[in-house]
């Protein structure tokens, strides 16, 4: 899987990827991530990237010419099934949606700044929208790093147990059971019988109880 991230904070964007999974993933080849400058895709004299806005209004409006040529100058190395605009106003980033793009080959991720995007960049330049919550960051940078870790950790290879994110909370449905390590007793809290059994399938309708219980409490939401 190839991401490109444009931005005009590339540092913003180092270190999400210079540590553990994602590292490890990118180091592995099997996945290449590319922060790109958005900046030097300026051809004004002072490499400016934003503009007020016509009509008025607090803020300023990333412009569209920039952001045309750097897509552009990627689009003529290879084909991208997402050009994605990260914004607040986006469809809502969800297990299935992290599935469906990890199975995507190239990815564009565009971080908004400012008041965000000339409009016509939504119109004809990206084919789709993502936000991470209902909530407004001051740029799309950190959703971008949000939505490359919970694409790339569903890669093949990528975590070291094969089956473990499908263990993932939200992966069935239901958000993940208790997890306990040693000692198997600490100032007199026990770690549950069943866990330390040894007895597989009384382990697995366990962890399926107790996913399900915790979903009921936390998240009703996700089994109606
Ligand atoms: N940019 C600013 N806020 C955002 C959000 N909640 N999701 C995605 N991109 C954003």
């Amino acid at each position: 899987m190839h991401i490109d991230i444009i931005t005009c904070l590339p540092r913003l964007l180092e270190s999400p990827f210079s540590d553990s999974i994602l590292k490890r993933a990118i180091n592995k080849g099997l996945v290449n991530v590319n922060i790109i400058d958005l900046r030097p895709y300026s051809l004004g004299k002072h490499k400016e990237i934003d503009d007020y806005a016509f009509g008025g209004g607090a803020g300023m409006v990333m412009m569209i010419e920039p952001i045309d040529r750097c897509i552009s100058d990627l689009k003529s190395k290879r084909e991208y099934d997402d050009i994605i605009y990260m914004s607040p106003d986006g469809e809502m980033l969800t297990q299935p949606v992290a599935n469906e793009l990890s199975l995507k080959k190239n990815l564009i991720l565009l971080c908004g700044h400012y008041k965000g995007v000339d409009e016509r960049v939504r119109e004809h330049l990206i084919t789709r929208e993502i936000s991470i919550g209902n909530y407004v960051l001051s740029g799309g940078e950190l959703a971008a790093a949000v939505v490359a870790d919970a694409v790339i950790r569903l890669l093949p290879g990528v975590l070291n147990d094969e089956t473990s994110a499908l263990t993932d909370s939200f992966q069935d449905g239901l958000v993940a059971p208790p997890v306990y390590t040693r000692p198997s007793e600490y100032k007199g809290w026990k770690v549950p019988e069943v866990l330390l059994s040894g007895h597989e399938a009384k382990i697995t309708q366990w962890k399926y109880e107790k996913s399900l219980e915790r979903t009921k409490n936390r998240r009703p939401d996700l089994l109606s």
